[in-house]
């Protein structure tokens, strides 16, 4: 297998916090109009799945290098579903030579439908990348809430990182997308002793 960068045998994802799904697989994404924590545990998880078993072959972030296609454009719907699953589960050999290896057996389906998840919900980067100085802006923000802000502070900042990420459109066609911006401010709510956690994230955008 001569296309990944080396070639780190699938693993296992730990699903713990995403709700149970019944035991006989899904046809289609079953947190596509998920909200909440639900939505963003499936992401968090997702992009962990992703990252170990995904990234080596369609690129980090799942913005495809060119080894393998970008699947950031896999429909949202059920049509893309029944592909992802078919690939995610059987892979694909061509001439007898793996080019993409079989998942089935070593991801659950809540690992599989949060990398679904994780991959549809991703915004266009450079739309992201367009708007740098204001994430930047936010990013100083969010480093600066005291450890002692009260509820209104962190909520109204909260609220300005959740429109700031908002408006972008995911190429997938998905009806939302989940940016750093929407991650941090899920996690700021939880408390201000979550702030520097938060500040990593978006962080993590503007490195690029
Ligand atoms: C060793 C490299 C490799 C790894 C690892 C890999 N893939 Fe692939 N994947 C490919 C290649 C190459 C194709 C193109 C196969 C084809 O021509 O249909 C592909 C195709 C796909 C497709 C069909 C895309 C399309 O537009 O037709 C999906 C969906 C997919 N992969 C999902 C995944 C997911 C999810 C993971 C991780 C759990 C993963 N792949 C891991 C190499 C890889």
């Amino acid at each position: 297998m001569a296309l990944g960068h080396g070639d780190t045998a699938p693993q296992a994802v730990d699903t713990t916090g995403l709700p149970e799904l019944p035991a006989e697989m899904a046809t289609q994404n079953p947190w596509r109009e998920a909200e909440g924590e639900v939505l963003f545990k499936a992401v968090e998880i997702g992009a962990k799945g992703f990252n170990s078993n995904c990234a080596r072959c369609h690129g980090l972030e799942a913005i495809s290098g060119g080894l393998a296609p970008d699947l950031r454009f896999l429909e949202a719907s059920e049509y893309g579903d029944e592909w992802f699953l078919d690939r995610i589960l059987h892979g694909y050999e061509q001439n007898g030579a793996v080019k993409m290896p079989p998942f089935e057996g070593i991801l659950n389906q809540q690992a599989i439908w949060a990398i679904r998840t994780y991959i549809e919900t991703r915004p266009d980067a450079d739309a992201i990348a367009g708007k740098s100085t204001e994430i930047a802006a936010l990013y100083d923000k969010v480093k600066a809430l005291p450890p002692d802000a009260g509820e209104d502070q962190i909520a109204a900042l909260a609220r300005e990182l959740e429109t700031a990420g908002s408006g972008f459109e995911a190429l997938s066609g998905a009806p939302r997308t989940v940016t750093v911006l929407d991650q941090a401010a899920h996690i700021l709510r939880s408390g201000a002793s979550h702030a520097p956690a938060a500040a990593e994230l978006i962080q993590s955008v503007l490195r690029k």
